[in-house]
This record gives C-alpha cells, structure tokens and sequence, in this order.
C-alpha cells in the first residue's frame, strides 16, 4: 500500500497531469446517503466521471429507482478524441426496472472537457452535479458551477478551504462541508499506479489521501447543528495574537462557551460550523496583513470567528 501525504500525492498528480484517483463506492455511500431527499425528480450530472470507471455513476445507476432520479447523465473524458456520454432516463429494455442495463450511449463531437460548450450544455439542464473533479482544475470547476447556478456535491481535499477563492464562498454561506470523514483520510483507487495489473493484491493500487472533504451547497441537518461547548475563558490558556485582537484555539472543542469577541480557529473547526451560532470574520491575516503570529510563531491557518448567541 502507498503510504504518501495528501500534498505529496496531490503534486505527483499535478505534475502527472493524470488526475486519475478514482472514488470508492463506499465512501460515496457514505457521503450521499444523507440526501437522498434531493435528488427525487431531478436531473443528475457526473460531468467528470468515465462511466466504465466511475463508482459515482455506479452509484446513481444501482439506485436510480429508490432515488426517484429523473435523469443521470455521465460523461467519459477524452484528452483529444470526441468522446460520448451515458444517459439513463427510461425503462429502455422493457423490463420494469430502471437501471444499468438502460443506458443509452450518444457518441459527441467534443472531448467533453466540463468546459467544453457541449459539456456546459448538459450543464444548463442539469439540477445536480455530483464527483470528484479533476485535481489540478478545482478552483476553476467550483466557478463553472457557480456560474451557472448549480447545486453539487463533489469530494476534494480540505485544503480547498484556504484557497482565496473558496475561503471567500465559505464565508458567504454559499458551500459548505458536507458529512464526509472530513480531516480525515480516504483510499482512492489509482489508476495509474504503475503496472496495477499486476500488483498482488488489490491494496497495491490504492492510495491513501489525508485530508478529504466532501464541499456542497445543499442544505443538510449537520449545517444547523450548534457545536457543544464545554471550556470557559481564562487568560492564561487562551492567549492573544500578536497582531490581531482575537484569542487562538488549537482544538474545535476547546472554544469557550462564555468568550463573546474574535477566536481564532483551525479550519477542521468547518465540520462543526453552523451559521446560526458562528460568524466568519476572516481568514489567516493579522491587522498588518500578514500570517497571524502567537509568541512569534504562525500556528497553521487559523479562521477567525466569533460566537452569534453571546
Ligand atoms: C480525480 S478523477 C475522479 C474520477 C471519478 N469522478 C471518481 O471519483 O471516481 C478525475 C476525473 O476527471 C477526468 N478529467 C480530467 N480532466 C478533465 C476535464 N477537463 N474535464 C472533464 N473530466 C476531466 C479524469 O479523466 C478523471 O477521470
């Protein structure tokens, strides 16, 4: 088993181009199982997703009945050939049921890049896109979606999180984290660990990636639930920064309930958020604009919060 850091494995990627990490069906279980509700009626885009290799079509298609989905559509990605996509809308093959063996496969024009204008089309018609994007092309996906006003759930690293961009939608209320194993870590199928025929167990392609999260901007339970705060505030364990007027905390579960300024928190604390008890004032910087310093050391990206109920 290959055993690397989530920033190891995501620069072998980028500088791969491969992009190829592949998600297992049970953590898509895992994750989806807590909408099915919203995806009754409605029409469902995997738009990075080979549907020969790809568990989230996998999953759509198993469950496309007991989901009430209207449609699923999946695209296989070329780098420079036209490519098709998979639809499933009807019982084609006449046999009561609607699944797999209701696929019906059109061949494109295009090499179905999300970007390209045929991909974007099946976009326009789509209600909800569900992956697991291309990793070196995150910021750009998460503004596609955006612009044409979608509803996702996709699964990427936490590391998206200080990314300006996603930092700045986060703070808006418009995505959020979903239930996933958050911080915590995941197995991917790698397709192009070399020579994965012939590894001698199936682990031999697998790789372990610390740090994944699953982002969304579909309302889930989780999001309104308050955080159970146990510490009260002292001046010796919560010391201010040096260069902004908040306290820092190392640990989510250390926030003291009776604390009614500035907090500085590390982003885990995203899992537990809930806008109804936090709001987000800001990310990383001190007053001067520069990385939040404590005794004259950077503690790793904290957000800096502060408590609405007090
Ligand atoms: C990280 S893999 C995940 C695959 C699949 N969604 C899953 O989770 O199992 C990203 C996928 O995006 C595809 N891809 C890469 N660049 C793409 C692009 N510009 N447009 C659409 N798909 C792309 C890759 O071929 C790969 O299959």
């Amino acid at each position: 088993m290959q055993k690397k850091s989530w920033n190891n494995n995501l620069k072998q990627a980028n500088k791969a181009k491969n992009d190829e990490f592949y998600t297992q069906l049970s953590d898509i279980e895992k994750e989806l199982g807590h909408y099915n509700e919203h995806f009754k009626g409605k029409v469902v885009f995997c738009n990075c997703d080979d549907p020969e290799e790809s568990n989230f079509w996998n999953y759509f298609a198993l469950n496309f009945e007991h989901l009430w989905i209207k449609k699923l559509v999946s695209t296989h990605y070329e780098t420079e050939k036209p490519s098709y996509k998979l639809e499933i809308v009807l019982d084609i093959n006449k046999d009561w049921k609607i699944n797999k063996l209701d696929t019906i496969k059109t061949p494109l024009k295009q090499n179905w890049d999300f970007r390209s204008p045929e991909c974007i089309e099946i976009l326009k018609e789509s209600d909800i896109v569900v992956t697991n994007p291309p990793f070196s092309l995150f910021r750009e996906y998460v503004a596609q979606l955006f612009e044409y006003d979608k509803k996702f759930i996709i699964v990427w690293n936490q590391n998206a999180i200080t990314y300006k961009e996603i930092f700045k939608l986060i703070k808006e209320n418009k995505i959020w984290l979903g239930y996933g194993f958050t911080g915590g870590a995941a197995h991917f199928i790698n397709k192009h660990y070399e020579d994965y025929a012939t590894a001698w167990n199936h682990k031999e392609w697998m790789i372990r990636v610390s740090g994944v999260t699953w982002f969304t901007n579909i309302e889930i339970k989780k999001r309104h639930e308050d955080l159970i705060l146990y510490k009260t505030y002292n001046e010796i364990e919560y010391q201010k920064y040096d260069n902004y007027n908040a306290i820092n905390v190392d640990k989510t579960k250390d926030i003291p309930m009776d604390y009614k300024w500035e907090i500085g928190v590390p982003i885990t604390f995203l899992d537990k958020y809930n806008p109804e008890q936090f709001d987000l004032v800001k990310f990383r910087k001190g007053n001067d604009e520069k990385d939040l310093v404590i005794n004259w050391k950077c503690p790793y990206f904290r957000i800096i919060i502060k408590n609405k109920k007090l």
